[in-house]
C-alpha cells in the first residue's frame, strides 16, 4: 500500500508574517492528518522560518528548485548540499513554471529534460527526495502527445539513472492546463495518466512502478482532493493556489486520510 503524500508548493508569496499565521494555522490541525506525509515548499529564503516551525513535527519542507551543480561560480542557484543543511526531505524538480518562464526557452525540449534528469541525480546524491513535475501544455494536449511528452521524460530518466532511482523519487503529473487555472482533470483521466506512467515503468521494473508514489497537481482544492486520491492509481497531490490557504490545505491533507 503506497502512502500518500500532500506537496504544498507556496511558489513566490508570503513574507514572514503570512508564513507564521499559515504555519501555525496547519499545525493546530496536523493531528487530523497523522497518516499523510504532508510537506510544504516555500520560497527559499524562508526554509530556515519553515525549519524551524515543522521541526519535531509530522510535517516535511523542502525547496522549489535546486542546481544541477554541486558547488561554485553560479550566481542565484542553491545546491543539494544547502537543501540537505536546512533538513530538507524533498525538492520539487521540473516544475513547468520553470520550465516555460526561465531559460529553458532557449533550450531544445529534450535537452532540458536531461538537465532535468542531472538534478535529480543530484538531489538523490544528497539524500533528498525530488518530486520530478511533468506535464503537458494546453496545445500538447489538444494534439493528443500528453503519453509522448510524459514518456519522453520517463525514458531519458530511466535511461540515465536507472529504473531503481526511480524508487528514491515522486512523480507528479501536472498537466499545465490544469495549473492555476481553477480546471482540474478529472479524476478519472488523471487515473489514465497515472496508470500510463505505472505501465511505461513497469517495463523496466514492475516492483518500482507499483511502489514509487505519482502525485496528481493542477487546481486541486478541498471540494475536488477526495475523488481524485480515491484514484487507485494517485497517491497524493502537489498543491499550488490553495495550499496558501489554511481552511483549504488542511481540508486537502484530510481528503487524503
Ligand atoms: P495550482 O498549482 O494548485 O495553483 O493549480 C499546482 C502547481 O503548480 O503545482
Amino acid at each position: 500500500m503506497r502512502k500518500l503524500l500532500v506537496a504544498g508548493n507556496w511558489k513566490m508569496n508570503g513574507t514572514s508574517a503570512t508564513n507564521k499565521k499559515l504555519l501555525d494555522g496547519i499545525l493546530t490541525h496536523a493531528d487530523s492528518f497523522n497518516s499523510v506525509d504532508v510537506a510544504l515548499f516555500p520560497p527559499a529564503v524562508y526554509l530556515q522560518q519553515v525549519q524551524q516551525a515543522l521541526k519535531g513535527t509530522n510535517l516535511s519542507w523542502g525547496t522549489q528548485n535546486l542546481s544541477q551543480f554541486r558547488q561554485g561560480a553560479y550566481t542565484g542557484e542553491i545546491s543539494a548540499v544547502m537543501l540537505k543543511d536546512f533538513g530538507c526531505r524533498y525538492v520539487l524538480i521540473g516544475h513547468s513554471e520553470r520550465r516555460c518562464l526561465y531559460a529553458e526557452l532557449d533550450l531544445d525540449q529534450l535537452v532540458l529534460d536531461h538537465i532535468i534528469a542531472e538534478k535529480y541525480e543530484m538531489a538523490i546524491s544528497e539524500g533528498i527526495t525530488p518530486i520530478v513535475c511533468i506535464g503537458e501544455s494546453p496545445e500538447e494536449h489538444a494534439r493528443g502527445e500528453t503519453e509522448e511528452i510524459i514518456g519522453r521524460l520517463l525514458d531519458i530518466t530511466i535511461e540515465r539513472l536507472g529504473v531503481k532511482a526511480l524508487s528514491q523519487a515522486v512523480l507528479a503529473y501536472e498537466p499545465v492546463w490544469a495549473i492555476g487555472t481553477g480546471k482540474s482533470a478529472t479524476p478519472e483521466w488523471a487515473q489514465e495518466v497515472h496508470s500510463f506512467m505505472r505501465e511505461r515503468i513497469a517495463k523496466h521494473d514492475p516492483t518500482t512502478a507499483e511502489t514509487v508514489q505519482i502525485l496528481y497537481g493542477g487546481s486541486v482544492k478541498g471540494n475536488n482532493a477526495a475523488p481524485l486520491f480515491s484514484m487507485p492509481d494517485i497517491d497524493g497531490g502537489l498543491i499550488g493556489g490553495a495550499s496558501l490557504d489554511v481552511d483549504e490545505f488542511v481540508s486537502i491533507c484530510q481528503a487524503a486520510v
